[in-house]
């Protein structure tokens, strides 16, 4: 049932390229340039006209929600908010006839976001669930929706379906820009290409499993860590944190890069990894910055870069390399080494990393 992998999160990790496939499969035509999506066709009208988007759920699906928000304001230009579940169901949030809310839900059982659903339901919000399990409560609430299509999750720890959420919720904010006119034709044809490279491009991070295995040897004693990123990497830097303290029982923090001098820094001394998600992007030499800033006091850099990034290996104490890709879409492809650092630190601490402590795949209760 492992597929001759030690662990399911092991095996659903190295899943992604099948899994984002998948959910690409039948919807997305690089040649044709165009993305169909039931749920999105038949609801065209509505998120074109919506005034708002709210996004809602819990965990690494609130990442992914996160990630949403940077891309459909960028694309579709069109207010986003996003809100962890249980907040958003206890606070008396402003809700308007008009307002779209987007679930995102690996389970589709989570008790917060279900019931917070309920709540902007009755108050006239229209719902739309990204959902990985089919039939599950949260899809049956949703007025429309789009299936992940990852395939069964059992690692506790959310790997693949957290991509596959990913790819929906890119192809939504795709195909609903160039619909608006928001995004044009060639920058929606060139985004098209990329999510269609982007099963090879996984492989490829996955191919760096072994050196992944022998960071996590090295970093296994750290007593913190420290996830910095920014902009479409911020997201990805406070999932990497997530996964490493779920599985390796680590603190860990993600921070965007510049709040580091807010407060993180005081932290930096010899003995604190602090991980970069530094793919090539517009902020790149602000992120070198900051790593030269962390070196100065002495801490551990890791960094996730783009291959032959010579700039940030000579910086870093450690790097990752992936392959290149449009800004925009590379989160989908620097969140797989982190997720394999979690999983070899835990590993290499010797821990149940399917079934870490205190923790239930999904949390039905509040
Ligand atoms: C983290 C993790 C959790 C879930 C969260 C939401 O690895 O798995 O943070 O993402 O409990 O669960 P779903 O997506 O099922 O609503």
């Amino acid at each position: 049932e492992k597929g001759g992998y030690e662990h399911f999160m092991l095996k659903e990790i190295f899943e992604q390229p099948t899994a984002v496939f998948d959910c690409l499969r039948g919807r997305l035509d690089a040649k044709k340039g165009t993305i169909t999506m039931g749920g999105i066709d038949q609801h065209l009208d509505l998120l074109r006209e919506a005034n708002r988007i709210i996004i809602v759920g819990c965990g690494t699906s609130w990442h992914a929600g996160l990630l949403a928000e940077y891309v459909l304001e960028e694309l579709c230009r069109v207010p986003v908010e996003v809100e962890y579940a249980s907040e958003f169901r206890y606070r008396n949030p402003v809700i308007n006839p008009g307002d779209v809310i987007i679930a995102v839900s690996q389970s589709g059982e989570t008790a917060d976001t279900l019931v917070a659903l309920e709540n902007a339901k009755n108050k006239g919000a229209f719902i739309f669930g990204v959902v990985n399990v089919v039939g599950s409560s949260i899809a049956r609430l949703s007025q429309a929706g789009a299936y992940t299509h990852a395939g069964p999750e059992i690692g506790v720890a959310s790997t693949k379906a957290f991509t596959a959420q990913l790819t929906v919720l890119y192809m939504i904010a795709i195909k609903l820009g160039y619909s608006k006119g928001t995004l044009s034709k060639e920058r929606y044809q060139h985004l098209i290409n990329e999510l269609s490279l982007v099963p090879d491009k996984i492989q490829d991070a996955l191919n760096e499993a072994t050196s992944i295995e022998k960071l996590a040897k090295k970093y296994q004693h750290a007593r913190d860590f420290l996830f910095l990123g920014r902009g479409y990497n911020f997201p990805i830097a406070l999932e990497g944190a997530l996964k490493l303290k779920e599985i390796s029982y680590i603190h860990a923090e993600g921070y965007p890069a510049a709040e580091m001098k807010h407060g993180p820094i005081a932290l930096v001394e010899e003995t604190l990894p602090v991980v970069f998600v530094a793919t090539r992007d517009v902020y790149h030499e602000k992120l070198v910055s900051n790593a030269r800033e962390i070196k100065a006091r002495k801490g551990q850099v890791l960094a996730v870069i783009t291959e032959n990034d010579d700039l940030f290996e000579e910086i870093a104490d450690d790097t990752i390399s992936v392959p290149a890709a449009d800004e925009l879409i590379a989160p989908l492809i620097s969140v797989v080494p982190l997720q394999l650092l979690a999983y070899y630190t835990g590993l290499a601490k010797g821990l149940d990393v399917d079934k870490p402590r205190n923790l239930a795949k999904s949390v039905t209760v509040e």
